[in-house]
């Protein structure tokens, strides 16, 4: 028997991580009383996946196949959901199903938030990121050319079904991204997974439908704390201040964004050591960890520390000219830390600038 993870947000929802479940969508569409048509909308690398589970939800199901990747995550795509939808007579009682990695997810999770003023939606991650993190918490949205993410709204699914066998066509650097953000909960929040993480083997390690359900359950914990990214939520930024800025910096899609995460958080950790927060043996052991699963630490070689500086002092986690750094205590504890000088960060990051 699986166990299940609750989401309190929203109206509340399961989170399903488990191996060949992905068949089980009509019964639980059945079981919390989603009666409408079904909607899929599918990355075309799931498309055999997607053609019988559109048999499987009734003949009145709807089928988009999408390519995943940063750039369908857009403007023109979402417009292409819409007209889909619209075209197939959507009624406010039919759900969406987004089949996909965390793009498909973003992007279709938003055009259920939007269309009809709100349909419902179930989200169903087949990348380890979006298992591990992006089906969970509601937040959806698309890239603007101003900047990535910057349109979206909070629309919590009524269920997210996470089937890890689902995992076993992902290319191995995608595999890899998603790890990071798996270690990354390790870290913030639960010492035991980031030391079974340590003994796993990387190679089959996605087939391990608990470990990754006990990646997933960091995120369902601080999304439960703090649905809206007040204070809680923020934890899940570590290594994504300097990880977004390397990811800016060089062009989204040099690098993963798993990969910038990882490289972010060997930076960040340095800066917790620097702060007195922790000592050094846990940069270390990160930095054993994050290879381990083939994952960068090294800043790429073009990137200068004012230029990284200055993006950051643009995020969004900004607050009153002010970065709020997630940074680490110990393996398994991270706080929010403001009142750190841009001199102490310039310093950190120099030292991991090549020469
Ligand atoms: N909403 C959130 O809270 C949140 C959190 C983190 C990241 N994100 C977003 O998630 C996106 C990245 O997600 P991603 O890494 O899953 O990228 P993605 O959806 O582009 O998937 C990566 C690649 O894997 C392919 N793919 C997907 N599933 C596959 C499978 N089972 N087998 C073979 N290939 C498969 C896709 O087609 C794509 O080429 C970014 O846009 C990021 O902003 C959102």
């Amino acid at each position: 028997m699986t166990q299940h993870l609750n989401v309190t947000a929203g109206a509340g929802y399961a989170v399903i991580v488990d191996a060949n479940c992905w068949q089980t969508l009509p019964d639980h569409l059945a079981h919390i009383g989603l009666q409408g048509r079904v909607h899929i909308v599918a990355d075309h690398h799931l498309a055999e996946v997607a053609t019988q589970l559109q048999s499987a939800c009734g003949a009145t199901t709807t089928l988009l196949m999408l390519p995943g990747g940063e750039s369908t995550k857009d403007y023109t795509t979402l417009m292409q959901i819409y007209d889909h939808l619209l075209t197939a007579r959507v009624e406010r009682r039919d759900v969406l199903v987004a089949l996909g990695g965390g793009v498909i997810g973003d992007v279709a999770g938003f055009a259920a938030a939007t269309t009809l003023r709100g349909i419902a939606c179930v989200q169903m991650p087949t990348t380890l990121l979006a298992m591990v993190d992006s089906a969970v918490g509601g937040k959806t949205g698309i890239n603007h050319p101003l900047g990535k993410n910057m349109i979206g709204a909070f629309h919590q699914p009524r269920l997210v079904l996470a089937d890890v066998s689902l995992l076993k066509t992902l290319p191995q650097r995608e595999l890899s991204a998603g790890w990071a953000e798996a270690i990354k909960h390790g870290v913030i929040r639960d010492a035991q997974l980031f030391a079974d993480l340590e003994q796993a083997d990387p190679t089959k390690a996605f087939f391990d439908a608990d470990l990754v359900r006990r990646a997933v359950a960091v995120k369902v914990e601080v999304v439960n704390i703090d649905e809206r990214e007040q204070a809680e939520r923020m934890l899940l930024n570590y290594g994504h201040t300097v990880g977004h800025a390397i990811e800016q910096l060089l062009g989204y899609g040099t690098l993963l964004h798993g990969e910038a995460i990882a490289i972010g958080m060997h930076i960040e950790a340095q800066l917790a050591v620097t702060l007195g927060l922790c000592d050094a043996a846990l940069v270390r052991r990160q930095q054993q960890m994050l290879q381990r699963y083939n994952l960068p630490v090294a800043l790429p070689a073009q990137l200068t520390a004012d230029d990284l500086l200055a993006v950051m002092q643009r995020d969004k986690k900004v607050d009153a000219g002010q970065i709020r750094w997630a940074l680490p205590r110990r393996i398994g504890h991270a706080e929010i830390i403001r009142d750190v000088t841009l001199d102490t960060v310039r310093a950190v990051v120099a030292t991991n600038v090549s020469a």
